[in-house]
């Protein structure tokens, strides 16, 4: 496997990214954790130094171990990763004087061709994304340069007897279009075969699992969305019934939502599961509860409370089970710059794990969304479950703006259940990132048939992303919207007036609250 040091730069995930679209297994950790000992036991096959936001003129800056370069793998540095490895190796690091890049560059090659270069420089010169304030003034001692940039000199330089390679700039990012060639040709020089699958994945996982949990017994909090499921199923599979699984119904979720969850984890793959149903419960606490953000707290503590009651049922459990994704934990390690991570607050179970005394056990830690999709394929989900647009947690909730009551919530969720079903009916579900209704907490005057009506206006939402953090609005054809507005009006009593949300992400949000 192939270490990733993490200095802290915004893009180490997508490293990460290119080495598992070669079917390299990679793991990524914070610089502060690699110490001799963790490299000792890590023993990787090769190694690579992420860039980062430090200079390392400043004595306090982040450094890998020198061990590192006794190890006797191929190392390559990126960008900051370039700068630590010649500084720490006899070569000299400079700060300004006009040198700094950002932004798109181009690097020429030198006289002499590496293997590291093999399918570069066809077209002479390649474009490349530099950002960096510092800069290599003198490259360390048995390093030689292979690409030259305007204000790089030492845009690509190797130490080819210790198969050690320093750029200056980013391969892994879009803007370098030619950059996972450069990952290509790597991998294969520190011997690499490109052999890592998700079959293979599951296995290692399986194995982990049961080592890490022996024969304790794990609870898991499934939502019905695709992280927990997998998770879920994967347990299973490592630990049979070791694993019981709650599934809270908050009384928020969409139609026939519960009774499938239920249905296919019990019937399906046979798993312990406890059908938490506590719509009473929530329900009542929300009553008359306007804000968005109380609305939220209210909805989080009482998942906590609820998952607490149902898990002590368990008896004697000693892990959690989370579907914490690789996106999540990266986030964490850059942003909280230490090594404990803190994981997003709506992907844990509040301070449940401390409060139980429980440990963790998070098998999706490495992968990337549609790797977790790619597993639960491998797990044999079914294609409609894992290509489900998300939900979240709080569920309906955040789209009934203003107070909630049941009578709102049975209307969102037919009209929801009708413009979902348009949506599959007219091929776009897969095109579309998240779709849903949001009920307005306005009625409106109407006529239908020779009689006034003074029912509730709703929105439909659809966007398209790749992350959730920006989005934009979906281009349905006005048929489309005319069709769909006339059937929710027409089967879901309740609602009158139907308008479409064409604002993207920012400013606005993808849910309504
Ligand atoms: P926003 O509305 O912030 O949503 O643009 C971005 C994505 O996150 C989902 N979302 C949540 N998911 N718990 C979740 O599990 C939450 O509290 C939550 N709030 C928003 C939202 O559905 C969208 O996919």
């Amino acid at each position: 496997r192939l270490l990733i040091i993490d200095f802290g730069s915004q893009v180490t995930q997508l490293i990460a990214r290119r080495l598992r679209e070669l079917n390299v297994y990679c793991e990524i950790h914070p610089f502060q954790n690699v110490t001799d000992a963790f490299l000792a036991e890590f023993a990787p096959k090769a190694v690579i130094l992420s860039g980062g936001p430090a200079s390392v003129i400043d004595t306090e800056s982040p450094r890998p171990p020198q061990s590192v370069f006794t190890l006797g793998v191929p190392i390559l540095g990126i960008c900051y990763g370039q700068q630590v490895m010649m500084h720490e190796l006899g070569g000299e690091v400079l700060r300004g004087h006009g040198t700094a890049e950002f932004g798109r560059a181009y690097v020429t090659p030198t006289e002499e061709r590496i293997d590291l270069l093999t399918g570069w420089f066809l077209d002479t010169r390649e474009q490349v994304w530099m950002s960096h304030g510092d800069h290599v003034s003198h490259i360390a001692p048995g390093f030689k340069v292979y690409g030259t940039s305007p204000n790089a000199p030492f845009a690509i330089t190797a130490d080819l007897d210790r198969q050690f390679y320093a750029v200056q700039f980013h391969p892994e990012v879009h803007h370098t279009p030619n950059g996972a060639t450069l990952y290509e040709n790597f991998v294969k020089l520190a011997g690499f075969e490109g052999d890592w699958t998700m079959g293979a994945y599951r296995e290692q996982a399986i194995a982990a699992i049961r080592e890490q949990v022996g024969d304790a017994k794990v609870i898991c909090g499934l939502s019905g969305g695709v992280d927990s499921s997998v998770a879920a199923v994967l347990i299973h599979e490592a630990i049979g019934d070791q694993l019981t699984c709650v599934f809270v119904d908050h009384g928020l979720l969409r139609k026939g939502e519960a009774e499938e969850v239920v249905k296919m984890f019990r019937d399906h793959y046979h798993m312990p599961l406890i059908h938490a149903d506590e719509q009473e419960l929530f329900l009542g606490e929300l009553d008359g509860v306007s804000d968005p953000e109380t609305k939220r707290k209210i909805i989080g503590k009482l998942f906590i409370d609820v998952f607490q009651k149902h898990a002590a049922d368990v008896g004697g459990a000693k892990f959690l089970a989370q579907g914490t994704l690789y996106p999540d934990v990266i986030e964490s390690v850059s942003f909280s710059g230490g090594p404990s991570v803190t994981i997003k607050s709506h992907h844990n179970v509040g301070g449940l794990p401390e409060k139980m005394g429980l440990k963790l056990v998070e098998p999706l830690r490495e992968l990337f969304k549609d790797e977790v999709r790619a597993l639960g394929r491998e797990l044999g989900l079914p294609a409609s479950f894992i290509g489900r647009h998300p939900f979240p947690g709080p569920g309906l909730a955040i789209r009934c703006p203003g107070e909630i009551t049941r009578q709102k919530l049975d209307i969102l969720r037919e009209a929801d259940a009708v413009y979902i079903d348009q949506i599959r009916k007219h091929d776009l579900y897969d095109e579309i990132w998240q779709a849903f209704v949001a009920i307005l907490p306005v009625r409106t005057v109407g006529v239908m048939g020779d009689g006034r009506t003074y029912d509730f206006a709703c929105a439909l939402r659809a966007v398209t992303s790749v992350d959730g953090m920006t989005a934009d609005y979906y281009p349905f054809s006005h048929e489309f919207l005319g069709e769909t507005a006339t059937r929710i009006i027409n089967e879901v009593p309740g609602i009158n007036r139907v308008t479409y949300d064409i604002t993207s992400k920012p400013p606005g949000t993808i849910e309504w609250e």
